[in-house]
């Protein structure tokens, strides 16, 4: 009897832990306390035909080292993808094939020598030095502009939309977008975000290969107007520049672009919308930003970046054999690091399940990744998110969460729907 008790509750586990991997929104709601679970009693979890790690130590060891244990490009050929297309009709298993020639075309999926090359030629725009220069003036603009159009509502606005709109125009100055196309990259992606190398949806694979095709379509374009144009940009003159010296081929340039689309965006817009509802739900943090914005901001950021995890995992596959509390692992097993079971390890966090935007261990979270694939747009982001909490705080102290359920989408970028809240008294 007992056994099948325990049987059940592991079976209600790793059903659970199905149901993240795949983005089930009444999930997605809260994933920590299944992942807590995870990592307290299954830290070497194997389903979906994956490891799934889910302590710091495991979760840093994974991202640290891609180079000899770990592989991203490898992933490509483990067998939760291969398993996964061998399920597939023949029209999905189309689309995954293309879904994943788009994703392990980007830095992101690289290993060397190929990701260093690549890398080095989008670094320079991203430096703290550059960012101060070209791109805070910038940021404060769409930020004091967005923030004056939302002081006008009286009543409830949707923080979610201003949540995208702001990082998304942000990278449209970024790259030279103009406005009036933002909607569409937004759309775009999106359906890669709640798709992103899902294995378990054939609908997954045939609306992402739509939404890359559309997506890949106008970063041509964009490549084409800025080629002929004497005023590009930063980062997309870096990418050309190192494409006519034969740096780069012509598809690692355009599949940058489409990744920078992508990863800038929802993970961005994540962080601005759950970490404002986070703020609000813990009126006490809130109340401490609004008394000292100056002083608080920075601190609130990394322990937002913490607590919130806005891209809750990452894939990869082992390069070798390897062993973990001397359990050993094939060459060529998928693995699932989850940084948002990471990101409450208690081995490393006091109290991780509290917000306290004063602790000083917030540093130590894995949410922008770390080592060859650390996030390039850390400096970007941190700042678009200081700007806005500070400013939240400065003009809207009794800002408050309107009541009720939030619809929840994404898969490993949780992403709420829509977010309501009241600015004024
Ligand atoms: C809060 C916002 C952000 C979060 C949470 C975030 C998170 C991450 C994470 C976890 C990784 C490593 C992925 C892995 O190892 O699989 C990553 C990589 C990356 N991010 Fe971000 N990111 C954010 C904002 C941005 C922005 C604003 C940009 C660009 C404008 C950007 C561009 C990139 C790129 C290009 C990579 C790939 C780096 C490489 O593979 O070498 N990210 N990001």
């Amino acid at each position: 009897m007992a056994n099948q008790v325990r049987a059940q509750a592991e079976t209600s586990l790793e059903a659970r832990v199905l149901g993240l991997l795949a983005g089930k929104p009444a999930l997605l709601a809260d994933p920590f306390p299944t992942w807590n679970e995870v990592r307290e009693t299954r830290p070497l979890l194997t389903t979906a035909g994956a490891l799934v790690l889910t302590r710091h130590r495991d979760v840093r060891e994974l991202l640290g080292d891609n180079f000899t244990m770990y592989s991203r490009q490898q992933s490509r050929h483990s067998r939760r993808y291969d398993e996964a297309r061998a399920r597939f009709s023949s029209l999905a298993q189309t689309s995954f094939d293309y879904v994943m020639d788009q994703e392990f075309g980007q830095l992101v999926r690289m290993d060397p020598p190929d990701h260093l090359r690549v890398r080095k030629v989008v670094t320079p725009p991203f430096t703290a030095r550059n960012l101060a220069r070209e791109m805070e003036p910038k940021v404060q603009g769409r930020l004091d502009a967005k923030l004056d159009a939302l002081a006008s509502v009286d009543g409830v606005v949707d923080f979610k939309e201003f949540a995208y709109t702001f990082p998304l125009e942000v990278l449209g100055d970024l790259l030279g977008i103009p406005l009036e196309d933002l909607d569409s990259i937004h759309e775009w992606a999106h359906v890669i975000a709640e798709n992103k190398l899902n294995a378990d949806s054939e609908e997954a694979a045939i609306s992402a290969d739509s939404a890359y095709r559309g997506l890949l379509g106008y970063v041509d374009r964009l490549i084409a107007t800025q080629r002929a144009s004497t005023e590009s940009t930063g980062v997309v003159s870096a990418l050309l520049l190192a494409e006519g010296d034969g740096q780069i081929s012509h598809d690692e340039a355009r599949q940058m672009l489409a990744l920078m689309l992508f990863a800038g965006h929802e993970t961005t817009s994540n962080l601005l919308a759950i970490g404002m509802r986070d703020l609000l739900r813990h009126p006490d943090q809130w109340r401490l930003l609004c008394d000292a914005p100056d002083d608080l901001a920075n601190p609130a950021v990394e322990e937002l970046l913490r607590f919130v995890t806005p891209a809750n995992f990452t894939q990869y596959v082992t390069a070798r054999p390897i062993e973990i509390d001397g359990i050993a692992f094939a060459q060529g097993e998928a693995v699932i690091g989850v940084s948002a079971a990471a990101n409450r390890d208690p081995e490393v966090f006091a109290r991780p399940d509290d917000l306290d935007i004063t602790r000083e261990d917030a540093k130590y979270h894995l949410s922008l990744g770390l080592g060859p694939h650390f996030c390039i747009g850390a400096g970007l982001a941190r700042m678009e998110a200081t700007k806005l909490f500070r400013a939240m705080a400065e003009r809207f102290p009794d800002a408050r969460l309107v009541p009720g359920d939030i619809q929840w989408g994404g898969r490993s970028l949780r992403t709420p729907i829509t977010l309501p809240l009241i600015l004024h008294p």
